[in-house]
């Protein structure tokens, strides 16, 4: 595990553009799953910004590992987001862009997610396998949308499952943790202090972390990296 530590939200996205761009430079084909919610939202911007020609983006398919049950042209979507912020300004293939159909009836789309990333993914220790997983972190310890009320899901035999936000009943669609931990890299992007404390917990091993979804990520390649920044990082520095 890489703790890598930067005094500001935009420094942690520039680092981790650079090291999402140096993952692309293999000469293959990049599978990447993205994740939701706000913290990704300036990453996408650097990427549009500073990476439109520096990445050979018809080499790099883009999937979610979580999405929320709406549209993609509702203001919540994971998808519709990054469609705004990334995808509208790059030169990516649409058929590289293997968005969660957020419309569809959560368990079909469940269903039809597995079978794709099934078909899709390389494979490893007979799964299918991300070559980077790019995670965030709730403030209640949650991850993709695997929250602690439902931490069953991480252990699924799926490679995706429907989740319940636990406090607004939203329905998601969340890659499972076999899935999760299979990926070659995963990455966490956690900022702001709202998430310090979750942060300390996870990385020392404190408190209630045993019942914290985030605290179930560890990659069987070793391979985790989290791009914090200080204040994120303010209770482990
Ligand atoms: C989602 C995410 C979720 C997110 C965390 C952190 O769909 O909401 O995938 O896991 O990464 O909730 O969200 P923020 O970046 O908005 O704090």
């Amino acid at each position: 595990m890489e703790i890598k530590i930067y005094p500001s939200r935009l420094e942690v996205a520039q680092h981790f553009s650079e090291f999402f761009s140096d993952l692309i430079r293999s000469g293959e084909e990049v599978h990447i799953a993205l994740s939701g919610g706000s913290t990704p939202m300036v990453v996408f911007e650097e990427l549009a910004e500073h990476y439109r020609e520096r990445i050979p983006w018809a080499r790099v398919h883009l999937y979610w590992g979580d999405e929320r049950c709406v549209p993609p042209v509702h203001e919540e979507s994971n998808y519709g987001l990054c469609a705004e912020r990334l995808l509208s300004q790059i030169d990516i293939p649409a058929e590289n862009i293997h968005r969660i159909k957020g419309e569809d009836p959560p368990a079909l789309e469940a269903g039809r997610y597995a079978a794709m990333l099934g078909e899709m993914l390389p494979r490893k220790y007979r799964l299918p396998r991300f070559d980077l997983v790019m995670l965030g972190l709730g403030e209640d310890g949650h991850t993709a949308s695997i929250f602690p009320h439902e931490i069953k899901l991480w252990d699924s035999r799926n490679y995706c499952e429907v989740a319940t936000h636990p406090v607004t009943g939203q329905k998601r669609i969340t890659i499972s943790g076999k899935v999760i931990n299979n990926a070659a890299n995963i990455a966490f992007l956690a900022t702001g202090a709202a998430k310090a404390e979750k942060v300390k917990e996870i990385l020392q091993q404190q408190g209630n972390y045993k019942n914290l979804p985030a605290s179930k990520v560890s990659p069987r390649s070793g391979e985790l990296y989290w791009f914090l920044d200080r204040e994120a990082a303010r209770e482990i520095i």
